[in-house]
This record gives C-alpha cells, sequence and structure tokens, in this order.
C-alpha cells in the first residue's frame, strides 16, 4: 500500500524486497544482516545485501550491490529507498552509503527511516556531490590543467 501523501510508490512492496535480500546476506564476521531495495524512476526495482570479506575492510554494504544493480542494469536515478536488519526493521545507511545514494538520488530521494519517510537533504543535509565538481570546474573555465 502506497504511504499517504506520497501516491504512486508501494513501500510495502520495496520492504518486502528488502527482507528477501536480508536472507541472502553473506555475514560469517558479524552475523548482521542487511537487505536493501530502491526504486528506480523507470519503475525497476533494485536490491542487494551485504557480503562480507575475511579482509574486514573489504565488505560490501548492501546498499553496494543496489547501486551496482542500479548502474549496470542501465542506470537511472533512485527515487526511494528501505533497508533492514534481520528482524524486518528498518535501519537507516551507514554515512559512506549515504553518500553512495546520494550520487544516483540527489537530494530528493525518499529514504524510508525509523522516523518516517525523509529526503535524502535530510539524513545526508549539504552533501558533497557531482555539482560541487563542476562548479569549480567552471569558474576555472574547465578542468584543472593539473588533472
Ligand atoms: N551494513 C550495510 O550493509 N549497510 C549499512 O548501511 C550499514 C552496515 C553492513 C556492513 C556489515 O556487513 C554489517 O552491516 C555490520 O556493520
Amino acid at each position: 500500500m502506497a504511504t499517504p501523501g506520497r501516491p504512486g510508490i508501494d513501500w510495502e512492496a520495496l520492504r518486502e524486497r528488502a527482507r528477501q535480500l536480508n536472507q541472502r546476506a553473506y555475514v560469517p564476521y558479524s552475523g548482521y544482516r542487511v537487505g536493501a531495495a530502491a526504486l528506480v524512476d523507470d519503475g525497476r526495482v533494485v536490491s542487494g545485501c551485504n557480503v562480507e570479506n575475511a579482509g574486514y575492510g573489504v565488505t560490501l554494504c548492501a546498499e553496494c550491490g543496489l547501486v551496482s544493480e542500479l548502474v549496470a542494469g542501465g542506470g537511472g536515478r533512485l527515487v526511494a529507498f528501505t533497508c533492514c536488519n534481520s528482524l524486518g526493521e528498518r535501519i537507516m545507511p551507514c554515512g559512506r552509503c549515504r553518500q553512495l545514494l546520494f550520487e544516483h538520488g540527489g537530494n530528493e530521494l525518499l529514504v524510508d527511516t525509523p522516523r518516517g519517510v525523509l529526503t535524502m537533504a535530510e539524513v545526508l543535509p549539504q552533501a558533497f556531490g557531482p555539482a560541487d565538481l563542476a562548479e569549480v570546474e567552471a569558474a576555472r573555465g574547465g578542468p584543472d590543467p593539473a588533472v
């Protein structure tokens, strides 16, 4: 059922997809499963689960798989995002993954949080992004010659 005031987004279907992906997580080190799902502006649903590694720092968050599916599947803009733990509860994407999601959804991306649906601008205020790079390049009249 669509959340009142946000017609067109089937949040329950997205949450169910995230719960399904949660069960596929590869978490031999933390034991903490994450499943993520998102609606794309062309109607696709992309998803991911966390994939850990013996080199702990190499771990892929669920959002990494989701974004990889987005780009590999032809790109597009993320419209609505949710992720959950193994209890099926909504969780917040980690700081790094907010940045990852921002790149592909911008300030308007709707994020399903434990405090309700918020915009990316609310969960990652004043985000650094592609516009910052473009602004300096435009001011300089082209790419930095040092590059
Ligand atoms: N994790 C995610 O997959 N996404 C997040 O946004 C938060 C953390 C994973 C990484 C690691 O496999 C486990 O949760 C515990 O940190």
